[in-house]
Formats: C-alpha cells, structure tokens, sequence
C-alpha cells in the first residue's frame, strides 16, 4: 500500500510558501492546474485530480472549508473534516501540492472585501442560500489570484458554481482556464458528494437515490414530449 505513495507530495499552510514553489516551476515552464475543495474527499474529487493530471504538469489541491460561503454557522460546524484521509488520499492520486490554508491564512484580521455575484449567482441555490456564492466567488478568486494557476477543475454537480466562478474570472480579467468536469455517481446513480456521508438516519441513503432516478425519469418524459411526465 505504502509504495503506492507519491514521497514527493508536499503541504503548504501560507500563501508565501505556496507562491515560492509555484514561482520555481512556473521559472521551469511548468502548467500549474487547481483543484479547489473543502475537503472531506471522494472519487468525484479524485476524478478532477486524474483530469488536471492528465492535462497539467503540476497539480495543486486546496482544502479549505470556507466559512464565508456558509449562511448556516451549524452547517459549517457540522461539516465533514477528514484532513488525513484526504492527504492520504490525494498523495496516492499522484496530487504535487496540498494547499490547506487555516481561516486566519485565507482572512486576515481586518479584512473586508468581498465579491458580489450577480447574474447566474441569482435563482436557483442563490435563491435560498444569501451570500452563498459571494462567498465562492470571493474565496475561488483568492485561490486563483494566490496560486496563479493557469486552468482550475470543478465538478459539474456543482453546475450554477461552475458558472459563477467561469463569470467571476471573467468579469475580474483573472487568466485562468475553468475546466468543468463529470458528475462522478455512486451505483444507484446519486452525485458523490462530501455532504452524502451525513445522510444516516432512518434510511436518508435509500431515498436520497431515488432523486436521480426522479430526474431521469423527467428528462426522458420530456425529451419525447411528455413534459407532464403522464
Ligand atoms: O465546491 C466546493 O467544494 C467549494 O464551493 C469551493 C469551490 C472549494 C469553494 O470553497
């Protein structure tokens, strides 16, 4: 198991130590590709690692549970840290750097400048999480901005994301290639997600599939033109 390791993954706490090292291999002609999580790792992740691998000469994963993007103080309490797991996780993976930047890193005392999403940030999860994307947004634009990485990769579960931090790079001039990635699923067609291994109680797993299973239903009801799904 242990030969599986890739030694030479390093982890990097500060923004200074992870700029030194991306400087020396940008000085060699090095593409730097990122993959922005907050952690609690899964294939989904692991399969936005193998797509900057595949295409980057170096990989940075950053792990980072952004406070600011959780509207719900218990949410963000309760949501799954598992730092070893994921560091074992990402070195076998072949992952160059692990960025994992403490809140006081990321947002210094005093700071006080935030980004405002608008445009696809409105409706859908915007709708009913405020400030959820501002926080993305002004979070994402950090990671770009303090790794200079030339392309990022996002899961498309993550769909209205993706689109805020395409817009968000956009709109700053920040020049960073935002690659979108599949939905990796588990076999009863759910979306891997970090948030799954807190569905437990009173069979939540079991009824969580039948959702994917209701949307393709409905995409097929309305792809041969029974949009009332009779
Ligand atoms: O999708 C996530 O895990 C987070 O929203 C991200 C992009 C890492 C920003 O905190």
């Amino acid at each position: 198991m242990l030969k599986t390791l890739t030694p030479e993954m390093r982890t990097v706490h500060t923004v200074e130590a992870l700029r030194r090292i991306v400087r020396g291999w940008k000085q060699d002609g090095l593409t730097v590709g990122l993959v922005p999580t907050m952690g609690a790792l899964h294939d989904g992740h692991l399969s936005l690692v193998r797509a900057a691998l595949r295409t980057m000469d170096r990989v940075i994963v950053s792990i980072f549970v952004n406070p600011t993007q959780f509207d719900n103080p218990a949410d963000l309490g309760s949501y799954p840290r598992t730092g070893d797991e994921d560091a074992r996780m990402l070195a076998e993976a072949g992952t160059h750097l692990l960025y994992a930047p403490t809140v006081d890193e990321m947002y210094p005392p005093g700071f006080a400048t935030r980004i405002s999403a608008g445009g696809v940030a409105e409706g859908l999860c915007g709708a009913h999480r405020p400030g959820h994307f501002d926080g993305v947004a002004t979070v994402v634009c950090k990671l770009f901005l303090q790794s200079q990485a030339d392309a990022a990769f996002f899961g498309e579960k993550d769909f209205q994301q993706v689109h805020v931090v395409r817009r968000m790079a956009t709109d700053l001039d920040i020049p960073i290639r935002v690659v979108a990635c599949p939905t990796r699923r588990e076999a009863d067609g759910l979306a891997m997600s970090s948030r799954n291994r807190r569905l437990a109680g009173a069979g939540e797993r079991d009824r969580a599939g039948v959702l994917p299973a209701a949307l393709t239903d409905a995409a097929r009801d309305i792809a041969a033109g029974r949009p009332g799904g009779a």
